[in-house]
């Protein structure tokens, strides 16, 4: 029984083999980056667990940016990762920090990652990380020199692109072997982490499920918030016109989703009226979230505020320590696997 388990364990640590060698890491999971989430605490702890933390840098300012490495330095001595928004302003500054500090893996989220970043990366000797979202791109990326990718399915918080992970997963992962693909989106449990590595994917990245660790510096509304809820609590954002575009964003269902849906309803009736022109009322749809993640995140107004979360929140049960919540990931696989061996 005891040869089984280990037999198990070693089967289990093969598949993550090449995602945790890439990493640097004992184990290929990744903490997905979220804003105002992962900072110095959350991803410290996802790396000194084993995994791999990523610093959201959101909106920083690079020299904000730049206390946070320090700061992340400072609780772990593990490879950790910085995940840059493409259109932040500022971005090459921001790239040339992450380098300085000695940052291994940098992550280019929001887009298609720009050709002088995509260089400065590669030529300060960091691993870039991009999310491809189609096969096309995939490719497209793995010839401009992109390091390893991130398939994120619409089950995931946040920012979301049309199409699920399962069906991402069949387009890209059978065509993309030269470098390592990480899934995510919608992952609470070892078993499908298992089944994806068994598809050929290098290793899994998980949101959700981190934000609402002990850790994690989110509010405890925030944090109960995720526990309360099911999978079917957490939906994308509804755009009601389609003049006036609206970026999806899973999160849960809330007032502030409600109000958002009036506020379209009477910014298209002021525009129908003439009381707006078309640009004006398309910033003030956008406007709407302006600081509503910060709102939720870190005030705790879990009621107005954006409380982003993945279609996983279904399987956050309880505030559980990052060590915890990856040791039963792993538990849930090797046990699935053990049960395959014992049946074989
Ligand atoms: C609260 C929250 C904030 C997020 N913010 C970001 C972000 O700033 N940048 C980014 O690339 N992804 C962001 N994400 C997506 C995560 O990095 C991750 O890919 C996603 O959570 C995976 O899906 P899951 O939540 O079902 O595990 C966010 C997700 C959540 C839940």
């Amino acid at each position: 029984m005891l040869n089984m388990a280990h037999q198990a364990e070693a089967e289990f640590s093969a598949l993550q083999a090449r995602g945790a060698a890439f990493l640097g890491t004992e184990l290929a999971i990744m903490g997905g980056a979220m804003s105002w989430v992962s900072e110095r605490h959350l991803v410290a702890a996802i790396s000194n667990a084993g995994g791999f933390g990523v610093i959201a840098c959101g909106a920083m300012p690079p020299e904000l940016l730049e206390k946070e490495i320090a700061a992340t330095q400072a609780l772990t001595d593990k490879p950790f990762g910085v995940n840059l928004i493409t259109m932040h302003p500022k971005l090459d500054e921001l790239v040339q920090i992450c380098l300085r500090a000695n940052v291994g893996h940098i992550v280019l989220a929001g887009g298609i990652p720009p050709g002088p970043a995509v260089r400065a990366v590669k030529d300060g000797g960091a691993r870039l990380i991009a999310f491809a979202p189609a096969l096309v791109l995939a490719k497209r990326f793995l010839k401009s020199g992109v390091d390893a990718l991130v398939i994120e399915g619409s089950e995931a918080g946040g920012h979301i692109g049309p199409v699920s992970l399962t069906v991402l997963a069949q387009e890209i992962l059978p065509h993309i072997r030269d470098i390592p693909v990480f899934v995510a989106g919608g992952l609470g449990r070892g078993e499908a982490i298992l089944g994806y590595l068994e598809m050929g994917a290098a290793g899994a990245q998980l949101g959700t499920r981190f934000a609402a660790s002990t850790e994690s510096i989110a509010h405890a509304n925030f944090k109960n918030a995720f526990v309360k809820a099911n999978a079917r609590d957490a939906l994308p954002s509804i755009q009601l016109d389609e003049r006036f575009p609206v970026i999806p964003v899973r999160g849960l269902v809330n007032e502030g989703t409600k109000s958002f849906l009036k506020h379209q309803a009477e910014t298209l009736q002021k525009f129908q009226a003439g009381e707006l022109d078309k640009t004006a009322a398309q910033l003030s749809i956008e406007h709407f979230w302006a600081g509503a993640l910060r709102r939720a995140v870190i005030d705790g107004d879990v009621e107005t505020g954006s409380v982003m979360a993945g279609q996983s929140v279904g399987m956050v049960t309880s505030i559980q320590p990052v060590a915890a919540i990856i040791a039963e990931l792993n538990a849930q696989a090797v046990a699935a696997l053990a049960a395959r061996d014992s049946a074989g």
